[in-house]
């Protein structure tokens, strides 16, 4: 069997065949020009990994964006959003994934971004490099015929259709409102925005119109708005449209629930479908009959602790009690042992543990998507001192749960 490296992308063209990998999988040809040049225009070169055979060819592939990710009490962290990683169906369980997670999770450790963050493909693959499930992603498929709010539910403001350039300038302050509130958000530059969010090449519509950007106002302000394609049928009897959201963000209760009453009531559509959103969404407390929106679940973020001392004490916590958590970590070392949390800080301890647990299940905790009482239940940790459970999870505590809108 011949050699693999694992080496930093140097090029455009390598870049191309790192990513052309996973794009393999979606079933499309490479990246074009346009769009390296896009990708290229958030994404650092350096931050590519390749695997590379001894013949030169490109097999697989592993990228990390540069983000500042919420955490809880909302402070920015810098966090690796990891991307676009792959490997060839020819040359898969050989390893390189794993060469590629340990050379990624070393630059992001050296870079000292106490994070990483991801959207798997299959729950099965990064747990063994330390990642833990962090949140729930809800999805919604509301027939129209059951779209009517509980009474008494009221909207606000006036909503109008915009095109993408009048939407850079209109979204970014109701996202930037809610992402610096919401755990598992992260910061969106503008070329981010442009880039990103607002291009709409027809080849990534998948049978869609063009994006639809509805913007919500009050008294002037953008307030909520809705990104959305429709996917127009006709039946027998009339129109079957499909509504698609991509993205639907409100800054306040009231935005929220008037942004949705529009999207509902979108004349000729059969049915509303509604990815990406938080488990504890608004929505399904909006609607008369919630469980016609039929709504399922599935993995949502995961996040890696890449230095378990700076993450711990990056985010608040919602008391002041001192605890011991002893962290197994095999795939990143320097993590390994026990971890006093006091006053916020995390400072290494000789002290007794009160809790162990894997730093992949402390992932699971650490934006509040899960308690350590279901790690428990799940048989995912040991409680070493009497309530320690009890306590952890009144340390650390949210007010709601993480949501990540976009897969990046
Ligand atoms: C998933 C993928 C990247 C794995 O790459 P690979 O080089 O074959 O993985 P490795 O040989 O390094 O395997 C590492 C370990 O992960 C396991 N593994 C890899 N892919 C797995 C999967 N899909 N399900 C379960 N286990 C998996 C291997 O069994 C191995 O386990 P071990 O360490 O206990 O021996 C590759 O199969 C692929 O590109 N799949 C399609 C695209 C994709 O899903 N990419 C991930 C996007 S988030």
């Amino acid at each position: 069997m011949s050699a693999v490296e694992i080496r930093i992308c140097a090029t455009a063209d390598e870049l191309r065949d790192g990513v052309g990998v996973i794009v393999h999988y979606f079933g499309r040809d490479k990246p074009d020009d346009e769009w390296l040049e896009r990708w290229l225009s958030v994404f650092a070169l350096e931050r590519m990994l390749v695997a590379v055979e001894d013949d030169g060819s490109i097999v697989g592939g592993a990228g990390a964006f540069g983000l500042r990710m919420t955490v809880p009490g909302g402070a920015q962290l810098p966090t690796a959003g990891v991307t676009v990683v792959g490997v060839l169906p020819t040359h898969r369980r050989r390893g390189i994934l794993r060469s590629m997670m340990r050379a990624q999770l070393d630059d992001v450790h050296e870079r000292g971004e106490p994070l990483a963050a991801l959207w798997a493909s299959e729950e099965t693959i990064y747990g063994r490099y330390g990642y833990g499930l962090a949140s729930l992603n809800a999805q919604f498929d509301i027939d129209k015929s059951h779209h009517a709010f509980r009474p008494g539910v009221e909207t606000v403001g006036r909503v109008r259709l915009v095109d993408l350039d009048a939407a850079a300038q209109l979204l970014p302050p109701v996202y930037d409102a809610v992402q610096r509130v919401t755990p598992g958000m992260y910061e969106r530059s503008e070329i981010w925005w442009r880039n990103r969010q607002l291009v709409d090449p027809e080849n990534l519509r998948f049978g869609g119109s063009p994006k639809h950007v509805a913007v919500l106002e009050v008294d002037g302000e953008p307030q909520a708005y809705a990104m959305y394609r429709l996917h127009v049928a006709f039946g027998d009897l009339g129109p079957e449209t499909k509504l698609r959201t991509i993205e639907v963000i409100g800054a306040n209760p009231a935005a929220t629930a008037s942004i949705w009453r529009y999207l509902l009531d979108v004349d000729w559509t059969k049915t509303i479908s509604v990815g990406l959103q938080p488990v504890d969404h608004p929505l399904f407390l909006l609607l008369a009959r919630p469980s016609f929106s039929k709504p399922t679940l599935s993995d949502g973020l995961w996040i890696r602790l890449v230095d378990v001392g700076a993450a711990l004490s990056g985010r608040t916590y919602a008391g002041d009690a001192s605890l011991v958590l002893d962290v197994r970590d095999a795939f990143c070392q320097w993590n390994e042992g026990r971890w006093r949390l006091r006053d916020g800080e995390a400072t290494r301890t000789n002290d007794d543990a009160d809790i162990a647990l894997d730093v992949s299940d402390l992932g699971s905790v650490y934006l509040g998507g899960f308690t350590f009482r279901e790690l428990q239940r799940a048989g995912r940790l040991d409680e070493l001192t009497g309530g320690a459970v009890y306590l952890a999870d009144a340390t650390f505590r949210t007010e709601g749960l993480p949501w990540c809108p976009e897969i990046f």
